[in-house]
């Protein structure tokens, strides 16, 4: 094993009470209740994340991996990428044709995986570093929403956003960090954005409502995160998932539904909350994106789309994009140049 692999912590060292606490009072004070999907990602739902990309009904992760596996040679080529980041890598499992394609393109130097689950990244690096022992695999455990990964990397980068996991992030968040990746990406670098697609709604509700109550047990595990680090006593069974397209807005929404009038204690926010029956706490929206509104929002963030490719059903889209240059300010503005 000729490789190296560093694992670096990104999160500020309390990061599980501080931010979590915060977005605790915070949510648990809005209107719908909300949460932030970051929080089911502990080894539990790690785990039980990679056991719904396994399901029948939840076709994202098929259809993209199916694009993957058709253009990961092109991409190759398109990016002659030295360095892959990967933000919220997961178990970094189709990341592996990215690899593959860029080790035969002769280009592959390093991996930087970046994900907020410290179990996913150590899981995942290790075995990646028995299927590639000559790679450099610089796992690192950071919230995308602060920390990029780019920093120290061998350019040309290629920054992978795959899983639609973009859809996750409300649509300030989306174009702060859209912009932000752009702020990050070099003459030379390339993003690479994973997006599902508007389709119809039963496909839709069935990917995030299995039979089999994979995803509901997923969405009940933010609440055995609140009791395990806030010392809360939500009762797991008085909650049901719930899954919900929302037309306007264009998304799916998780919900935890109190099936009972209750009331919960959070002992480490000094935080005591009432659930009506029939109440809900919205968990986690996926927004589901139309190609012209992605390629506008790029180029909003001073990103250029240069290839869009899709499945024959068209239910999921893989971009690349490049920054555009920042027009060259003049130096003289207000004031003609002398003829
Ligand atoms: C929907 S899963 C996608 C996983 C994988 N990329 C895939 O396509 O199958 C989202 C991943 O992002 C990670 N994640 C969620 N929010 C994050 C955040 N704010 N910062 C870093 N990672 C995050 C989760 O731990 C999880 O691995």
């Amino acid at each position: 094993m000729t490789g190296r692999f560093t694992l670096t912590h990104r999160l500020t060292g309390n990061h599980a009470s501080t931010s979590l606490r915060t977005d605790v009072l915070t949510g648990l004070a809005s209107r719908p209740r909300t949460l932030p999907p970051k929080w089911f990602y502990d080894a539990r739902g790690s785990a039980l994340f990679e056991e719904i990309t396994r399901l029948p009904e939840y076709y994202p992760t098929r259809t993209e991996r199916e694009i993957l596996a058709a253009r990961a040679p092109e991409i190759a080529a398109a990016t002659g990428a030295r360095t892959l980041v990967e933000l919220g890598s997961g178990a970094s499992e189709k990341t592996r044709l990215l690899l593959d394609a860029l080790r035969d393109a002769g280009t592959l130097r390093g991996y930087v995986p970046v994900d907020v689950s410290d179990s996913a990244l150590r899981r995942s690096a290790h075995r990646l570093r028995v299927d590639y022992p000559d790679l450099d695999v610089h796992a690192v455990v950071a919230d995308f929403g602060q920390h990029l990964g780019m920093s120290g990397s061998e350019a040309p980068r290629v920054l992978a956003f795959l899983g639609s996991t973009i859809g996750n992030l409300l649509p300030a968040e989306r174009s702060a960090f859209l912009r932000r990746a752009r702020e990050e990406l070099e003459p030379g670098d390339t993003l690479l954005l994973g997006t599902d697609l508007v389709k119809d709604p039963g496909t839709l509700v069935a990917a995030y409502d299995d039979p089999a109550g994979v995803t509901a047990e997923f969405n009940r595990n933010v609440l055995a995160v609140l009791n395990r680090e806030l010392g809360a006593d939500f009762d797991l069974g008085a909650f049901e998932h719930v899954a919900r397209w929302n037309a306007e807005k264009e998304w799916i929404e998780m919900r935890l539904r109190a099936t009972r009038e209750l009331t919960v204690k959070i002992p480490a926010v000094d935080l005591v909350v009432s659930f009506e029956r029939g109440e809900e706490l919205l968990t986690e929206v996926s927004a589901k994106f139309r190609p012209e509104t992605v390629r506008a929002e790029l180029a909003d963030a001073g990103l250029a789309a240069t290839h869009c490719w899709t499945d024959p059903a068209d239910h999921f889209a893989l971009w690349l994009a490049t920054p555009v240059p920042a027009p060259v300010p003049s130096p003289n503005p207000g004031h003609p140049a002398p003829a």
